[in-house]
């Protein structure tokens, strides 16, 4: 069972170079697991918010590629809030978490690697049963 504690920052390699700077990240390399699905959000209007929900398997990394937002996660107990807002650091979170997404900046996008393939049995969208679930111990 995971818990905010399991929630880890990752920074990212950075090669800065005056041409441009790089970063890159490898799977089960700089995060802990293989990546089956990428995934992107862009276009966010002003106040708008993604996510609101969680995975019972699905373990995700987020980086804001571009621009900034908040990903405020939830293992039912706790909450806390991340400001990711630099390419080259991301977000690790474990499944069994909740999630939303907010606060998106002009022309931001959300780049998130997942460690399954997309599927909707795998989602939990209504709270209570996230945390009747999470009460029980079975996410
Ligand atoms: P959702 O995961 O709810 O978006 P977010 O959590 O970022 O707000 O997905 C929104 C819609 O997109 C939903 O109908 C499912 C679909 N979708 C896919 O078909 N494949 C995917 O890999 C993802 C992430 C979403």
């Amino acid at each position: 069972m995971s818990s905010i504690q399991d929630i880890k920052i990752i920074e990212l390699p950075r090669i800065n170079d005056p041409r441009g700077n790089l970063s890159f990240l490898e799977q089960k390399n700089h995060i802990p697991f293989e990546i089956k699905r990428t995934y992107w959000i862009y276009d966010v209007p002003g106040g708008e918010a993604r996510g609101g929900h969680a995975f019972k398997q699905n373990q995700e990394f987020i980086v804001a590629i571009s621009g900034a937002f908040d990903v405020i996660v939830d293992d039912g107990t706790q909450k806390k809030k991340f400001t990711l807002n630099r390419s080259y650091y991301g977000l690790y979170v474990p499944a069994g978490l909740w999630r939303e997404m907010e606060n998106f900046s002009t022309n931001s996008m959300a780049l998130e690697f997942g460690s399954l393939h997309y599927d909707v049995h795998d989602y939990i969208r209504d709270y209570n049963e996230f945390l009747k679930l999470k009460s029980n111990g079975e996410i």
